[in-house]
């Protein structure tokens, strides 16, 4: 399947499509329709059942524009960079790693300075995609990819659209962790919009400048907090580690999480969890297992705030493409917003047993300092207090100096009044760490489509058909009556869509066209079962029966109204449609094309 044959069905059948198109369109933003809306919803449905529900995590909504103080603090607006080159003679922007990395054999020109990249350029004559001329002279520069807005009118507070949902989470720490009651390990998530102005986007929903992430920050004591590994340690995962990247023979490992971890291939369990919770779920919404692997960041591509991260990538169109990150952020994140905000962003860990210390202590005579010092004693005062705690033998001698505003300045050390003191201590404050599986939902979504788009061939007709997990299908069901002009049919078929919708399925209702027709169209968006009312479903004395077919094998069954939505619900969440034929039997259909 070529990328043009999806983009054109998404487009057709209102999976996604470029928006604005009434006015020019607008590069990098896409508008899902009816069917990528509802595929959408599932995705995200299916993400947070595994990674927030399953695991007892909670989840929170953010809001999406945040001020520059908390962009400061986490270092986006010093180097939430790209590399752009910019034509000289057309003016189109350009990121300079993807030309050299397309050009060359280099693998991540990303970690490479921008002088090496503009000698690449250069030594390899790499010309403008837009209009041909040569880039070679043309500087390399960084280019910061968040979006500026302001906050207020007037005097108006600079802020930024979030480019991740990730500081959402972050800059509520300290009420989020009161809400877990103070104690690690705990997780939380969040599905939102994310906003990246990106020099080039492309791909479909590949590369956009506003685009929706299911993020988990999972904030943990790194020096006691274990994960439960055992529940994924047999997952069998193929790995691409950095050392296997960096050499010229070097291949994948496939491995499985357990091993993996232990032999530190995958340096935090942590992250070997949620690559294993990971996989597990990808597979449930129909990844396809042969075009997907876990690749481990080089030490130069890794963002700012990252010790380790492996990206899950799939193929799509014949390359890799990274649909989420497992990071391994640190007390980054935390000592940040510490450092630069008003509240404490820590956790106080008890001690099994409470300790007894000594504490070097000063009690400063304020009807001392305040003669002496003016407006400048409460800073001399807590000057000394930093210096007892840090250096207790600087009080040994008869005066103490301290600097204030870069002026020392002379205390006796009577007056500092030093002591030490035995002191019961009953825990510490720590920074927790924070381990974060990052998800790109419109990736996901591109990749679920790319790898169920199928071709086969029904009653003699070729097909194009999605096959889609029921569970992630836009639409559970489509109902057909056979024939219009039969008001059993009609009244039936009208009933049996309100039964269904009213149980809580998506339904799709269709009397147009010949059945054919009409199951084609439900194949091509991936709907999973189609049920159609016929005469023998309301002739004769028993139970009323209507057939569910099963799109990939476009099987048949034939099965009692009054069942059909338990039935339904129960392939939606996993059943198999062969146990489904096993108890009602399959039908001899008649040729689908009539
Ligand atoms: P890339 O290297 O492809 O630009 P990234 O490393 O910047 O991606 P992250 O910062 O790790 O991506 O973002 C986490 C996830 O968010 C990615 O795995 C991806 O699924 C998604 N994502 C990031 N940028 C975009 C984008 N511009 N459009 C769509 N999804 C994106
Ligand atoms: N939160 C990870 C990222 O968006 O980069």
């Amino acid at each position: 399947m070529a990328g043009s044959d999806l983009a054109e069905l998404a487009k057709r059948r209102g999976f996604f499509f470029g928006s604005n198109g009434a006015y020019g369109g607008t590069a990098g933003f896409y508008t899902f329709g009816p069917q990528g809306a509802a595929l959408k919803r599932n995705v995200e449905d299916a993400w947070r059942d595994r990674f927030t529900l399953k695991e007892g995590n909670r989840e929170i909504e953010a809001p999406t524009v945040m001020p520059e103080a908390v962009f400061e603090a986490s270092g986006h607006l010093e180097g939430f960079d790209d590399m752009l080159v910019a034509c000289g003679e057309c003016g189109a922007s350009h990121r300079a790693d993807h030309l050299v990395e397309d050009a060359t054999d280099v693998e991540d020109a990303e970690a490479l300075p921008g002088e090496e990249v503009e000698a690449l350029i250069a030594d390899h004559d790499i010309a403008c995609p837009a209009c041909g001329a040569p880039l070679s002279g043309e500087p390399v520069e960084d280019f910061n990819l968040m979006f500026a807005t302001d906050i207020g009118p007037g005097d108006s507070q600079p802020g930024y659209l979030r480019p991740e949902t990730a500081q959402g989470i972050f800059v509520e720490f300290p009420r989020l962790k009161e809400y877990a009651r103070g104690s690690l390990p705990f997780g939380i998530t969040q599905i939102g919009p994310a906003y990246r102005n990106e020099i080039s986007p492309r791909g479909g929903l590949l590369r956009l400048r506003e685009f929706t992430q299911a993020e988990l920050e999972q904030f943990i004591d790194p020096e006691t907090d274990e994960p439960p590994l055992d529940r994924v340690a047999d997952v069998a995962v193929r790995l691409y580690p950095a050392t296997a990247q960096a050499a010229d023979d070097g291949d994948y490992l496939d491995t499985t999480i357990g091993e993996a971890v232990d032999e530190g291939v995958i340096g935090s369990p942590w992250v070997g969890y949620y690559l294993g919770v990971a996989q597990e779920w990808y597979e449930r919404v129909g990844v396809d297992l042969d075009r997907f692997r876990f690749r481990q960041h080089l030490a130069g591509e890794r963002a700012h705030y990252a010790a380790d991260c492996w990206d899950a990538e799939s193929e799509v169109d014949g390359d890799w493409i990274e649909i989420a990150g497992f990071a391994y952020r640190g007390d980054y994140d935390l000592s940040k917003h510490d450092e630069y905000g008003d509240d404490a962003f820590t956790v106080f860990k008890r001690y099994d047993e409470p300790k007894t210390v000594e504490r070097a202590t000063v009690d400063p005579d304020m009807s001392v300092l305040g003669p002496e010092f003016g407006g400048d004693a409460g800073a001399v005062a807590a000057a000394l207090e930093t210096l007892a705690a840090r250096d207790p033998d600087a009080f040994a001698d008869e005066t103490v100096t301290v600097e204030v505003d870069g002026e020392p300045r002379e205390v006796d050390a009577d007056v500092a009044d030093f002591s030490v003191e035995e002191v019961t201590e009953n825990g510490e404050h720590i920074t927790p760490h924070v381990v974060e599986p990052s998800f790109g939902v419109g990736r996901t979504v591109q990749t679920l489509l790319a790898h169920a788009y199928e071709t086969d061939e029904v009653d003699g007709e070729e097909r194009t058909f999605l096959s889609l997990r029921p569970e992630i299908a836009p639409t559970d069901a489509a109902v057909f009556p056979l024939v219009t002009n039969d008001e059993r049919l009609t009244d039936l078929a009208d009933r049996v869509a309100a039964d269904l919708r009213a149980a809580g399925l998506a339904v799709s209702y269709d009397d147009s066209g010949s059945i054919g027709r009409r199951y084609r169209r439900q194949d091509e968006v991936g709907t999973p079962f189609c049920v159609t009312i016929d005469r023998d479903g309301v002739e004769g004395d028993g139970p009323e029966t209507v057939t569910v077919r099963e799109r990939d094998t476009a099987a048949q069954v034939r099965v009692p109204v009054d069942e059909l939505a338990d039935e339904l619900a129960a392939l939606r969440s996993g059943d198999e449609f062969a146990a489904l034929r096993d108890r009602y039997g399959a039908v001899a259909t008649d040729v689908e094309t009539n």
